[in-house]
């Protein structure tokens, strides 16, 4: 949370804190049912279930990586519909997860290492992650 919070710092006073919050601190709650990449899913739904509010609900939905694409999705087993991080906030939470390694913060660099490894070198994510990066730190790295 503290990663997100410190990210969102940047965009105040035209971010919204409270959200930001609340989804750092719920993005993993699927977690307690799988460590798969549906985590997200199934985190949203029970969240949704519990009448969280619809933004917040979003917020884990959209929070893997730098977002999922309906053809990604759909490559992947997950029920295809776009995962992309939209709002914000939405990028704000996604993009902490990121920039933490177990319980590490990590730089940009290591993440596409990370994620080049495990995609593949070209795999269209990496350039969103880098420009989901420059939008929100403002750095190019
Ligand atoms: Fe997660």
């Amino acid at each position: 949370m503290l990663k997100a919070t410190h990210l969102a710092s940047r965009f105040e006073p035209d971010v919204d804190l409270d959200l930001v919050r609340a989804g750092a601190m719920l993005h993993d709650v699927g977690r307690s049912r799988t460590n798969g990449i549906n985590h997200a899913i199934i985190g949203a739904n029970i969240l949704r279930e519990n009448g969280v509010q619809p933004e917040i609900v979003k917020i884990v939905e959209r929070h893997i990586g730098a977002g999922i694409t309906r053809e990604e999705a759909e490559l992947i087993g997950l029920p295809a519909m776009d995962y992309l991080p939209i709002t914000l906030e939405e990028k704000l939470v996604a993009h902490a997860d990121n920039l933490i390694h177990g319980t590490c913060e990590v730089d940009l660099d290591f993440v596409i290492e990370k994620w080049q490894k495990k995609l593949g070198r070209k795999h269209p994510s990496i350039q969103r992650i880098i420009k989901m990066h420059k939008e929100l730190t403002g750095h190019l790295r």
